[in-house]
């Protein structure tokens, strides 16, 4: 195949990347994305600032831009994300306790009617636990409504939009060892069990030097897959882009069933959030990396 999504799709998997709204006009932008991704997540249009700038007060015109733009190309859409600690709006960082449980409720609601079966898979919380070797949750003022804040998100979302499927996403949970994947992991056997409705699990997959790419992230994604939840490569990028690395995490979602696909976190290096690590695909010009053919030869 020549083109990523076409070479995902030989096994039924999808290769996604994030879309900035800002960058629709860029012509050089959308011929990459065009040709090469069939999935697309928007990079902050979804996001609670960016949906409901004013409580009450929903905008969808940055995230119907990116969505539209990725139907009337063909691609299908990850919604990112109804219930996180930041880019949350100002009214939201001041509310807490039950008028936050309940903006959040709200906000869901809102946000998942207007897309209601349009959304192949919702981030519904993201980024829950805390980095280091604690295993908590990490402190947040939606963390402080109550501990059951997940669950109420995930059942809160399950109503709203019953098509969609339903993912916790998070990062620094790719290595088995760490603290904090096994945290996410209990929580997630935990809902399972007691029948809270999650779907999928998404590994954000922001792989640097601080925290790099282990071979142990296969036994993660096989272990998530067995408690009877889908997996997912959501924001894939790597400092300095090493086509081995690439082709390693493209095999490790190769070799799980239930892993549906990979995204990468922007289309050229320059389009990036961390620009300076040269973490993506393609480089400022366009240009096909090492890495796009170590990944295209993997798929
Ligand atoms: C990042 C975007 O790429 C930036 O443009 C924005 O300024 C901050 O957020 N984890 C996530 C993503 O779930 O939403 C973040 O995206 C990157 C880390």
């Amino acid at each position: 195949e020549s083109t990523l999504g076409a070479a995902a799709a030989q096994s039924g998997r999808y290769f996604g990347t994030a879309i900035a709204s800002g960058r629709l006009g860029d012509s050089a932008y959308t011929s990459i994305a065009g040709r090469e991704f069939n999935v697309v997540t928007p990079e902050n249009e979804m996001k609670i600032d960016a949906t409901e700038p004013q409580r009450g007060q929903f905008n969808f015109t940055a995230g119907d831009r990116v969505y539209n733009w990725a139907v009337q190309n063909g691609k299908r859409v990850r919604g990112h994300t109804l219930a996180w600690h930041s880019q949350q709006p100002g009214w939201m960082q001041s509310l807490g306790g039950g008028t936050l449980r309940q903006a959040m409720i709200d906000h869901i609601n809102g946000v998942m009617s207007h897309y209601k079966g349009k959304i192949a898979q919702w981030d519904v919380v993201n980024e829950a636990f805390a980095d280091g070797s604690s295993g908590a949750r990490r402190d947040s003022n939606l963390q402080r409504t109550g501990n059951d804040w997940i669950e109420v998100a995930f059942r809160t979302a399950r109503a709203a939009d019953p098509a969609a499927k339903l993912c916790y996403n998070d990062y620094n949970v790719e290595n088995w060892t760490w603290a904090k994947t096994q945290a996410m992991y209990s929580m997630v056997r935990d809902f399972k069990q007691r029948g809270v409705p999650i779907d999928c699990v998404g590994f954000q997959s922001h792989f640097n030097n601080d925290s790099p790419y282990n071979s142990n992230f296969r036994t993660t994604l096989q272990s998530f897959a067995a408690l009877g939840v889908d997996v997912a490569i959501t924001e894939l990028d790597i400092q300095g882009a090493s086509a081995t690395t690439y082709a390693n995490v493209t095999n490790d979602c190769l070799a799980v069933p239930r892993c549906l696909g990979l995204t990468v976190w922007g289309v050229r290096d320059t389009d990036s959030w961390r620009s300076e690590q040269t973490p993506l695909l393609f480089n400022g010009n366009g240009g096909k990396k090492p890495a796009y053919t170590a990944v295209l030869d993997a798929l």
